[in-house]
């Protein structure tokens, strides 16, 4: 057991005796007994309000959640943080997506430079070209204008780009169309070049490190099909690079000139907000994209400066820890209603697994508590029709985090009213439950006879007792969107202090990388060495025989 055992905390310990009374407590009471626990329970900043009055916490609870935290050191690693320490310690790396959304004129000196002013250097240079695209001036080799721009990168360089640009689609470029292509799979880049024109095609390539797989067969595929239609002289027209390796974005071929850095302080997952947030850029606008860095900032100042008992993202993880490591929950369900989220908790998802998928502390010893959750979810109201029956009756309790814009982007009558109150109604459900007396009651209004009532009751009773947060934004827009992806983000950092992991790297994703290598060359032809399990040889042989045309055999 590592000497940072978190169960060998005093506040841990004083939790685990809390629980032993909280497990038995009910949602309906606590509220029946407090008539002011939603104002006591819920708090906003940075344009977001975050009810969580919801879960099955009281003021003691949120104390003893506050003192682990003090305890774990949330707020010395916070400021460590933002200062630019190498708290990403596997990789010696600062942890600095936070300077990025910084404004004009801050100051951060690390190692005799000025980090902040680069970063507004290439945000200078960023909105310069995005505006050139919007506006017309940046055209392809033809001379016409971009109507097309695809994104090609993968993890970080891809989710929260499309994220994005899909919850930002009210107020983007209407000439341009955003699209996306990720998989190494060719159905993926293959469909959309039969969509696009390669005169008024833009591709950016995004790659933090420019070495990835699937970025980089990508980018050769829609390399070769732009040569198959323009020439050598034209690729610096249509294709752009977003990395931090300007050696192997010259290699690929495209002029340093219109290739757009950032640093390797800046981790795949926290990148949206750096010169990857290009697509953003050119979709909404070099002012717009201020605008979002500006409410992600505004939530930095949030999280750097408010007491963590009235801070939204160490709220939204202390809630989270209660659930997850004294309530046992181990899914979060995500529920955008706003369709233009769509892509939310598939972001979420990278952000919060790749961050706190962990199993071992910073000093290599396992750590002796539940870690990350699951992270899913889909748009209410879509997931109602879906697996919300699970939310509601399901075995295993799924806390959930409702996320709302009160004004929506659209004119349309009457759609906002049923949208939100599907939204507060199915939070209400979860809490409330629905108790047999309660069915026994509403089927005998309806004139149900006993032997019926009694067959069904258990069939429609609904447990309730389940949490959730629910969070509200007054409209998405650019800045609301920064601050809601921030809040998330210092959500996590909070956690994984708590925790004791590194939030900050994701070694877990190398070895299937290094096995794949190795399977692609047997796929491709070289000989299968049979090296591998019983099962991988015989999923290769089968492969091969359908690829190679080479007859089965036993490896
Ligand atoms: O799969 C791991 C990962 O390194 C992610 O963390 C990252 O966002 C993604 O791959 C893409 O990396 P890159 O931007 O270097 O292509």
């Amino acid at each position: 057991m590592s000497a940072n055992d978190l169960r060998s905390s005093p506040a841990w310990t004083a939790l685990q005796r809390h629980f032993s009374d909280a497990r038995d407590w009910r949602l309906r009471d606590l509220f029946n007994a407090d008539s002011h626990r939603f104002q006591s329970f819920s708090e906003q900043a940075a344009g977001i309000f975050l009810d969580y009055s919801k879960n099955l916490v009281s003021r003691d609870t949120m104390d003893l959640l506050c003192t682990l935290a003090r305890e774990r050191g949330v707020e010395a690693r916070r400021e460590a943080m933002f200062s630019g320490e190498k708290i990403n310690h596997t990789e010696q790396r600062a942890v600095l997506h936070t300077l990025l959304r910084a404004p004009r004129g801050e100051q951060l000196m690390i190692d005799g430079q000025d980090l902040a002013a680069e970063v507004h250097q290439v945000l200078d240079r960023l909105g310069h070209f995005a505006e050139r695209v919007r506006s017309g001036a940046w055209t392809g080799y033809t001379g016409e204008q971009i109507t097309d721009v695809v994104n090609i990168g993968i993890g970080g360089s891809y989710l929260g780009p499309k994220m994005a640009c899909q919850a930002l689609r009210s107020v983007s470029h209407p000439r341009i169309a955003m699209h996306f292509v990720s998989n190494v799979d060719g159905h993926d880049l293959d469909a959309l070049l039969a969509r696009v024109k390669p005169e008024t095609t833009l591709f950016i390539v995004a790659s933090k490190t420019f070495t990835t797989q699937e970025t980089m067969m990508n980018a050769q595929s829609a390399r070769a099909w732009f040569l198959t239609h323009g020439e050598e002289k034209h690729l610096a027209q249509h294709f752009v690079a977003v990395s931090t390796n300007t050696k192997a974005v010259t290699e690929f071929g495209i002029d340093p000139a219109n290739m757009f850095g950032f640093w390797d302080w800046v981790g795949g997952r926290y990148s949206v907000w750096s010169a990857i947030g290009l697509p953003l850029a050119i979709a909404i606008g070099a002012d717009g994209f201020r605008e979002f860095l500006s409410g992600a900032h505004g939530m930095d100042q949030h999280f750097r400066s408010a007491p963590l008992e009235r801070n939204l993202p160490a709220i939204l993880a202390l809630v989270g820890i209660w659930n997850r490591n004294f309530l046992g929950s181990t899914s979060i369900s995500v529920a955008p209603y706003h369709q233009d989220l769509a892509s939310f908790p598939g972001y979420l998802e990278q952000l919060e697994m790749e961050s706190n998928g962990k199993g071992v502390d910073l000093d290599g010893a396992p750590v002796t508590v539940a870690t990350c959750p699951v992270i899913w979810g889909d748009t209410g109201t879509n997931g109602q029709h879906a697996y919300f029956q699970m939310l509601h009756q399901g075995t295993d309790p799924v806390p959930v985090d409702f996320i709302a814009a009160l004004q929506p982007s659209h004119a349309l009558p009457g759609h906002q009213e049923a949208l939100l109150a599907n939204c507060f109604a199915q939070s209400e459900a979860l809490m409330r439950g629905k108790t047999g007396d309660e069915v026994r009651a509403e089927l005998q209004a309806q004139g149900m006879a006993p032997d019926r009532i009694e067959a069904l009751v258990a069939h429609r009773t609904f447990p309730g007792n389940r949490p959730s947060n629910t969070l509200l934004l007054d409209a998405l827009t650019p800045a609301s969107l920064g601050a809601l992806i921030a809040l998330y983000e210092h959500k996590v950092f909070v956690q994984g202090v708590i925790w004791g992991v590194n939030s900050f790297d994701q070694w877990g994703v190398e070895l299937g990388k290094v096995l794949a290598k190795a399977i692609q060359h047997e796929l491709s032809g070289a000989p299968n060495a049979g090296a591998h399990d019983a099962s991988t040889n015989g999923l290769i042989a089968r492969a091969r025989q359908a690829l190679l045309a080479q007859p089965l055999t036993d490896a």
